[in-house]
């Protein structure tokens, strides 16, 4: 057994998200930890909402609500929706909670002291009307490479240029809509990504071949362009203080201007992977709590971040391509930073005994497209998560989205296509199967595992085409394939309904009763084996299908070789409701109707 620590990229606070989220970070991680929970390993699923920004603030002020309520309400209304759609987070936490600001303020004071943090003077939008800074989106201007003029500060959306807000062309506030905007100089703390550049390239360069090639692609190109300082520090009043008080000198004796870095807050993608790490301190927190102890000690969260503790440990995270340089460039600095110290000559030595551990596995992801057009939070285009469960049960989402993941390739969602597949594979393979064999035994042996028969050459067959099956699904489900691990799983279940047609019991049972009792006892036993396989993807109709034959849920994934026979003779099982009812096309024209159809959705990828 080992350990395996899963995260999935942190949603925004600011929205409810669209499947084309769901789909390229927290969904396959869910499929991901149920997998290897099942195979007994202690599994931890980490997650949070990202809840500072300027977005954040912007939504707030919509909404006409203080930035920490809007986020108190939002992470319900997250939380509930990724529970309804099955996802088994260890952990659902928040980047603002009280955990994340200590190892925020930690990280950054440690990677000052170390000499990777430096201040620097730089030049920000002041708006006088609004008597504030204007970071990111708060100003809008026109884009000086393109013209595009509702550009914000932070991107051009129509040629997605990463802008500076200073380099806005007729800047105005986005908040009064005022022009009476000065540049004042304002100090900030840059993190000195651009001395990481060669220990990054060693670290990226050794993934090749083993992180998908999406991934060390990204990576590379960010590397090879030339890594920049990062200012890390914003204007704002939500997020993360600096709080610089208590700092010591940097190398060089220096110490930081404190006052001056007052009123500053993290930048967002600071402080947020650090929530990682402070989920997972809040997760040792609340089950500290629940035992009726003292909140956590250090050592019962650390246990999964850093070494010696950690080595056991396989980190794992899940992500779509937009994060990548995130997680393989800005977190690996703050944490390489941590573990690091430079003295006033430039030289490296390790600082502490004990690291903080380091991604061992990324799995990025390309978009999910509706109908060929981005799904779009702002927009409001595409289906999203709270709409999604009002129309079908989650496990039709689960199934089509892992299905299609956009692993290799952009994919898109079309609601024909995801008609046909669900009611294909769903309703057609593996819901006529479970109901076919579990209606038979009903009707015909009084709704009990029958005993009797030898195991015949049909029986064979299917046991060395099942195992081969299991083999690679087994395997697409550890290296985190997940199209193919979808592939494979639907041939079993194919495989299921080839082995009925083949050993028809309802002719065998006119003739040879005791052939019709192997038959019957084999579609059982694999009706139980498909409950436990299908639980990672499924996992509210793997738990029907097994309570339908008496099997705990969740089941442990089998071993290699492990005998397929589980169910023992004379147990009572039962046809459950049905699992999957068809899509209609009638439902397909009113949801069409409803969020756009290949008419309606034009913007190209
Ligand atoms: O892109 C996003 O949705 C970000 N909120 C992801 C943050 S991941 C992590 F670093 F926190
Ligand atoms: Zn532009």
């Amino acid at each position: 057994m080992s350990r395996i620590l899963i995260t999935s990229a942190l949603p925004y606070i600011n929205g409810i998200k669209h499947l084309g989220t769901l789909a390229g970070s927290m969904l396959p991680a869910d499929v991901y930890a149920r997998f290897q929970r099942s195979r007994g390993h202690e599994t931890l699923y980490i997650c949070a909402t990202d809840e500072h920004g300027t977005p954040t603030e912007l939504a707030a002020a919509e909404a006409g609500v203080a930035p920490a309520d809007f986020c108190a309400d939002m992470h319900r209304v997250q939380y509930d929706l990724g529970r309804r759609f099955g996802l088994s987070w260890d952990h659902f936490g928040r980047s603002s909670s009280p955990q994340n600001h200590r190892l925020t303020q930690r990280f950054a004071q440690t990677l000052w002291e170390s000499g990777f943090i430096e201040e620097r003077v730089t030049q920000q939008v002041y708006s006088l009307a609004d008597k504030r800074f204007l970071p990111d989106r708060y100003v809008i201007g026109t884009c000086p490479h393109c013209g595009y003029e509702a550009a914000r500060g932070d991107q051009c959306e129509n040629c997605t240029r990463v802008l500076d807000p200073a380099d806005l062309i007729h800047p105005r506030s986005a908040i009064s809509g005022s022009t009476e905007i000065e540049i004042r100089g304002s100090k900030h703390l840059f993190l000195r990504q651009s001395l990481f550049a060669e220990k990054l390239r060693g670290w990226i360069e050794g993934k090749k071949g083993d992180w998908p090639l999406l991934v060390t692609s990204i990576a590379l190109k960010w590397l090879d362009e030339g890594l920049q300082d990062r200012g890390i520090t914003r204007d704002l009043a939500w997020g993360v203080p600096v709080n610089a008080m208590d700092w010591g000198p940097n190398p060089d004796g220096v110490l930081p201007d404190a006052a001056g870095l007052a009123e500053k807050v993290f930048y967002v993608w600071f402080d947020a992977p650090i929530e990682y790490i402070a989920a997972t301190w809040e997760w040792a927190d609340a089950r500290a709590q629940e035992a009726g102890r003292d909140p956590a000690s250090d050592a019962e969260w650390e246990r999964w971040w850093r070494l010696p503790e950690a080595a056991d440990v396989t980190y794992v995270e899940f992500m779509g391509k937009d994060n990548v340089p995130f997680h393989t460039v800005g977190f690996p600095c703050t944490l390489i930073g941590a573990n690091e110290r430079r003295d006033a000559e430039g030289r490296w030595s390790g600082v502490n005994n004990s690291p903080w551990k380091l991604v061992d596995e990324l799995k990025g992801f390309n978009w999910l497209d509706y109908y060929g057009g981005r799904f779009s939070t702002s927009q409001g285009r595409g289906v999203f998560m709270d709409a999604a469960l009002e129309l079908l049960a989650p496990d039709y989402w689960r199934w089509w989205l892992v299905a299609n993941a956009p692993e290799s390739s952009d994919s898109s969602f079309v609601w024909e296509q995801f008609q046909a597949q669900v009611n294909a594979d769903l309703a057609d393979v593996l819901g006529n199967f479970v109901n076919r064999i579990l209606k038979f035994t009903e009707t015909r042996f009084e709704g009990v595992v029958p005993d009797g028969g030898e195991a015949g050459p049909l029986e064979q067959k299917l046991g060395i085409d099942v195992a081969a099956k299991l083999a690679e699904l087994t395997g697409y489900l550890e290296d985190r394939e997940f199209r193919k691990s979808t592939t494979a799983l639907r041939q079993l279940w194919v495989l299921g309904n080839q082995y009925l047609t083949e050993a028809a019991p309802w002719t065998a049972m006119k003739t040879d009763p005791a052939r019709a009792a192997v038959a019957v006892r084999t579609g059982l036993n694999l009706v139980a084996l498909f409950a436990k396989l299908s639980e990672p993807f499924i996992p509210f109709a793997a738990e029907t299908i097994a309570l339908a034959v008496g099997e705990d849920f969740p089941g442990r994934w089998p071993e290699p070789g492990q005998p397929l026979e589980i169910l023992p003779p004379g147990r009572k099982v039962q046809a459950p409701e049905v699992l999957f009812r068809k899509i209609e096309d009638s439902q397909v024209a009113e949801w069409i109707a409803r969020f756009g159809g290949a008419e309606t959705v034009a913007e190209p990828a």
